[in-house]
């Protein structure tokens, strides 16, 4: 028997992307968001409230970087998500981060986050708050890659669950996928 739980934005998991973006003089923010995912081949899609800094700075500048918020940096990522670049110019300084400029868009790359999408905006309008990015690069620290591919376990993403208001790591293998339902083929 289930219970209902009625209209709700729950779904699992929920990511925990990190946008970073320059202003129009430069200066980067960076922002959470768990209302985002891929949206089509090598695009991502991300809800964004018009009021948000970073939303501005994406109108200006065109592009932004995403990244994998990680075990390792819950109190940062999340700062990112309780203050905003309207009221809190120098956020990426005040957690201790660093930022090199994206080699492929005009958005600024966070060295702390070891994974990164480097993103060109094509979509953003103004009944809308889903806006859409071209995935142009994906940069990802030697720290988390075994045999030179990204290894889940060494980068540790987080997820935020909707329900509890938790961030949880992503944690053990339980399958195969496209294979362990072969089984029963
Ligand atoms: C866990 C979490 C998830 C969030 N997800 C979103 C989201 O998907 N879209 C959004 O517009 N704001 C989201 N927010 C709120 C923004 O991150 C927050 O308002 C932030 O201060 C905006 O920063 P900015 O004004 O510097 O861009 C989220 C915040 C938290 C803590």
């Amino acid at each position: 028997m289930k219970k209902n739980f009625g209209k709700q934005t729950f779904m699992y998991p929920m990511p925990v992307l990190i946008i970073a973006t320059y202003d129009e003089n430069g200066n980067p923010d960076a922002m959470n968001a768990a209302w985002g995912g891929i949206h089509d081949t090598n695009q991502i899609g991300i809800c964004l409230d018009k009021s948000h800094k970073t939303t501005k700075n994406i109108a200006a500048r065109k592009a932004f970087t995403v990244s994998m918020a990680d075990a390792v940096h819950v109190k940062e990522c999340d700062y990112f998500g309780i203050v905003s670049g309207n009221t809190e110019p120098d956020k990426i300084k005040k957690a201790d981060f660093t930022v090199t400029k994206s080699e492929f868009v005009d958005a600024p790359v966070i060295n702390e986050l070891p994974m990164v999408l480097e993103c060109e905006l094509v979509q953003m309008s103004d009944d809308s708050d889903y806006i859409v990015g071209n995935i142009i690069n994906i940069s990802a620290d030697e720290s988390v890659l075994t045999d030179g591919k990204i290894d889940a376990a060494k980068l540790k993403p987080i997820c935020y669950d909707p329900v509890a208001h938790n961030y949880n790591v992503l944690g053990e293998v339980v399958g195969k996928a496209f294979s362990d339902g072969k089984e029963l083929k």
